[in-house]
């Protein structure tokens, strides 16, 4: 970086110019240490900035997609904390960054529509900057669109480079013009960076980054990279600091969990590595996603009946019902496979929430194909399901298959699936109504103060009477009534 180059956005003198330069060419080389050396140079700049705008900076990151992307909000989250910037949920901030999701092409828009109202309250703003993450940037043309069309973007950068989101922030800082920063793919893992956890008692925890399956409908192998998984020591260490920290619940992250493992050195099973999990004393909960048909093993299934920390629940992704249009998602499972998996499922863990993801709408999908999907629900039984109509992806190999599926017909197979799906789910749901259950209090009652709500282990809703101070902690509850989505209850002392 040349001096001519530094911002701007600060009003530095010469000779701070020189300093920060000098600084930034001081920086080590290894990391975490690099990272938080750019924390501490960034602390400086905040300070800087905060005293020319009279009052402290804040930040407010705006998360798109998946719970991957909720978990690298809270990354991002930390290290501008550090940075000395405060936590705000508005985006009349000093520092917005959205962390995109490309998964559809709606994820997508919405990105574009919400950067024009931004940029409103930039020009309103002298000290505001505006950050763009994610899958979303991954995808050549949209850095295009944004280089040509979004230039009061101060940053953009991708998922593989977001551990160095310390160093971007300062150079984004000091430089006048928009900086990019994107790399095609990374096998580095950078353990250890802060973190600013959404919740006291509960976390996501990554276990592994990237997808090697090639869907072919899916964008996720293409901006999230080859599988890396994390070594099992940092993992259980991570879950063990978090623990202290007073996390009872955590959920371990990755697109596939179940290949958990097979690319490290020393091979691991994600069965294993959860029975290593379910050991540390003081977690009490325990849930994963997402799973892959493919690769769920008799041995996770068995480690799922065995041990009462790992949850009642199961997110096992659908995607068809059609044998043959699973084949051309590449999915490598046939409609008899995943039902004999739900029913193998289902002996080892009784009573067991099975939830899924569908895909209305596939290139070539007949009515024939769709019937057999919904076949697929009405035999499973979900009490929950995310229903999607399919988005053309480019780059993916569905993207230019022939037969795509007229949008009229997609609509009316995808109202006939969510109307299946609700019906069954408004049956399946109350199937615990008198029971007693453990639940976790996530926080109070966003509509009555006299009221808390937490969570089952089936990942269910219910609201009981209760106050702050029991937020956090597991309590036995008696269900009184099932409200479809959610139970009304009240605690067992
Ligand atoms: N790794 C996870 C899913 C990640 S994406 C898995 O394999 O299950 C989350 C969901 O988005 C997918 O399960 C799929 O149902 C949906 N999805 C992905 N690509 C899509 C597309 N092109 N159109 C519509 N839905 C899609
Ligand atoms: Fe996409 Fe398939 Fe990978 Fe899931 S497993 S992220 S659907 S490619
Ligand atoms: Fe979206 Fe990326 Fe997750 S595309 S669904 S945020 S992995």
């Amino acid at each position: 970086m040349q001096t001519q180059d530094l911002v701007g956005i600060i009003t530095y003198g010469d000779e701070m110019k020189e300093n920060i330069l000098e600084k930034i060419n001081q920086a080590p080389d290894t990391e975490p240490e690099r990272q938080y050396y750019f924390m501490e140079l960034a602390k400086e700049l905040v300070e800087e900035k905060s005293k020319e705008a009279g009052r402290k900076l804040t930040f407010c990151v705006v998360t798109f997609g998946c719970q991957m992307n909720a978990r690298d909000s809270e990354k991002l989250e930390g290290i501008l904390e550090h940075a000395g910037y405060e936590k705000s949920e508005d985006e009349h901030s000093d520092f917005v960054i959205y962390n995109t999701c490309t998964v559809r092409e709606n994820a997508n828009l919405r990105v574009y529509g919400r950067l024009g109202n931004l940029n409103r309250l930039k020009q309103k703003n002298p000290h505001m900057m505006i950050g763009l993450c994610g899958c979303m940037m991954q995808e050549p043309h949209v850095v295009e669109k944004l280089k040509k069309s979004y230039r009061f973007v101060n940053l953009v950068f991708g998922t593989h480079n977001i551990y160095k989101f310390a160093e971007l922030l300062v150079q984004s800082l000091v430089q006048k013009t928009m900086v990019i920063d994107i790399w095609k793919d990374t096998d580095k893992i950078v353990e250890n960076l802060p973190v600013d956890r959404k919740y006291s008692f509960k976390s996501g925890v990554n276990i592994m980054f990237g997808c090697n399956n090639f869907c072919s409908y899916c964008i996720v192998p293409y901006v999230r990279g080859r599988e890396r998984s994390r070594n099992p020591k940092d993992i259980l260490r991570e879950i063990e600091h978090l623990v202290e920290d007073g996390v009872k619940e955590v959920m371990l992250l990755g697109q596939n969990v179940n290949s958990y493992g097979k690319n490290l050195e020393d091979p691991i099973t994600f069965a294993q590595l959860l029975e290593e999990i379910v050991k540390i004393d003081g977690l009490e909960r325990v849930r994963f996603m997402t799973s892959h048909p493919k690769d769920l093993s008799d041995e996770l299934i068995e480690v799922m009946g065995n041990y009462p920390k790992i949850c009642n629940h199961l997110h096992l992704p659908l995607q068809s019902g059609s044998t043959k249009i699973l084949k051309v998602m590449n999915r490598r499972y046939t409609k008899e496979q995943y039902l004999e998996l739900v029913e193998k499922i289902r002996r080892a863990v009784p009573g067991i929430s099975l939830t899924t993801d569908i895909i209305v709408g596939f290139p070539g999908e007949t009515e024939e194909d769709f019937d057999e999907t919904l076949d697929v629900v009405r035999k499973v039984r979900y009490d929950s399901a995310f229903t999607f109509i399919y988005s053309k992806r480019s780059g993916t190999p569905a993207a230019v298959m022939e037969d795509q599926v007229p949008a009229d017909v997609i609509k009316v197979r995808f109202d006939r699936l969510l109307k299946e799906v609700q019906t069954i789910s408004a049956q399946e749901v109350g199937r615990l109504t008198g029971t007693v259950q453990e639940v976790l209090v996530e926080g109070m009652n966003d509509h009555d103060p006299t009221l808390v709500t937490g969570r089952m282990t089936n990942n269910l809703l219910v609201h009981f009477p209760g106050d702050e101070s029991m937020i956090g902690s597991l309590r036995q509850v008696s269900l009184d009534t099932c409200k479809g989505f959610y139970y009304m209850g009240t605690e067992r002392k």
